[in-house]
């Protein structure tokens, strides 16, 4: 995976343009309501999420590609990123008491998607909060291509994602107390004045 997006990175910069997910507010609102001050984002990219974020809380970023992490250190400067994957143990003595996750996991097959939320888990306070999105069963893509695993497909040449229904979701988050569960479509503006939309489903978890 490390390959695919170093690659994209080097060739496409910030692939989706500067705006952040609209989730990205509804996050902010709710980690204002639960006096949230630090934030851990893993898969945090290009920055274009944490910056929404770290000028009003204290926001860590974990990131794999260094292509990504260059861009970041330049476009958001009050977020500390991190080299390296989440899927291991970097940054294992800081705790946060919040993460934001955004189209991570449905990147991982099963074992991996349970390692990370059980390494998210290990990173936070008590109380904190996990707010994560993923790709939604009722997206268009969903049972297109092969299918590698119950509910994940090779969607596009040599790229697979998982797709979530609500059920399934839950189940990933059993053991934590769910406090909202959602869908939205969401739009991805690239830098050549293209658009896509795809159907999301969101999971906000209390540790
Ligand atoms: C779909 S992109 C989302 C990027 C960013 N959240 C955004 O929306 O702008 C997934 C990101 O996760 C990163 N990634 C993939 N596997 C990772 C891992 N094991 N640990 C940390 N980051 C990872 C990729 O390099 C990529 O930047």
């Amino acid at each position: 995976m490390e390959d695919y997006w170093e690659k994209r990175y080097r060739n496409e910069g910030m692939i989706w343009g500067s705006a952040p997910s609209r989730t990205t507010y509804h996050a902010i609102d709710i980690f204002r309501k639960h006096n949230i001050k630090t934030i851990l984002v893993p898969g945090s990219g290009y920055g274009r999420n944490t910056k929404a974020f770290s000028s009003i809380f204290q926001v860590d970023g974990i990131e794999l590609s260094k292509d990504a992490i260059e861009i970041a250190m330049n476009w958001d400067q009050d977020t500390h990123f991190m080299q390296g994957s989440i899927l291991s143990s970097i940054g294992r003595d800081k705790k946060y008491d919040a993460i934001y996750c955004f189209d991570l996991l449905h990147l991982f097959l099963s074992p991996e998607r349970n390692i990370l939320i059980s390494n998210c888990i290990q990173k936070l306070n008590h109380p904190s909060l996990m707010y994560f999105t993923c790709f939604s069963d009722e997206d268009k893509n969903n049972g297109i291509g092969r299918e590698i695993e119950e509910g994940t497909y090779e969607y596009k040449r040599n790229k697979f994602a998982h797709f979530f229904s609500e059920e399934d979701l839950r189940e990933h988050f059993r053991g934590l107390e769910v406090i909202e569960t959602g869908s939205t479509i969401e739009t991805l503006h690239y830098r050549d004045n293209q658009n896509s939309e795809y159907t999301l489903r969101y999971i906000i978890v209390k540790n």
